[in-house]
């Protein structure tokens, strides 16, 4: 039930994961860019953070002594912006969660929104899953419908994505933590 989160960037999911902590608490946050504005927000919220900028294999073996010292048993990744090794993945199996911007097995990798509006669809989403060695491949724990709304362009179907990820991901959360 002690769950650290992973960030690179901006982290709003991570604070909607802090904030809705239900059957769970977030007792760390740890980043691979030390400027990211996310940081900022998990110390404004009383989480202690990590930040450390190395090599990956650095940046990893740190990170385990981390997650060791706070007896972190789940991990979720929230923007989240480099490739766990398979090393790393394989200790933790079963036990990191990942949000993507799309309804997975469609539109692995960057870019979704853009490539859910070039294929015309009219229904996106957003998904939590396992992370397993293949990007963005892991088991589909949770999925969330989206609408894609007629003028809309990625930065507008990206914001109400978005808002459905905030929802979704502390639910998805306090269930896998549950099971
Ligand atoms: C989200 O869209 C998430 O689905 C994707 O990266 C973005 C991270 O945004 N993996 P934030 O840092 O949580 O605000």
């Amino acid at each position: 039930k002690r769950v650290a989160i992973l960030i690179s960037g901006r982290g709003s999911n991570m604070k909607a994961l802090i904030e809705q902590a239900r059957g769970y608490e977030v007792v760390l946050v740890a980043s691979n860019k030390v400027h990211a504005p996310g940081l900022d927000t998990a110390r404004a919220l009383g989480v202690p953070t990590f930040a450390f900028e190395a090599k990956r294999d650095e940046f990893e073996a740190a990170l385990e002594r981390s997650l060791a010292d706070h007896k972190i048993g789940t991990i979720a990744l929230a923007g989240y912006m480099r490739i766990l090794s398979a090393a790393f993945i394989g200790r933790w199996r079963g036990r990191i969660l990942n949000i993507h911007p799309s309804l997975l097995p469609r539109h692995k990798g960057l870019d979704t929104h853009n490539r859910v509006l070039a294929a015309g669809e009219t229904v996106s989403g957003c998904t939590v899953h396992l992370v397993s060695e293949e990007l963005d491949s892991g088991d589909v724990i949770a999925q969330t419908e989206v609408p894609v709304e007629s003028g809309d362009d990625a930065s507008r179907l990206a914001a109400r994505v978005l808002e459905a990820e905030h929802y979704l991901y502390p639910k998805a959360l306090s269930e896998f933590v549950r099971r």
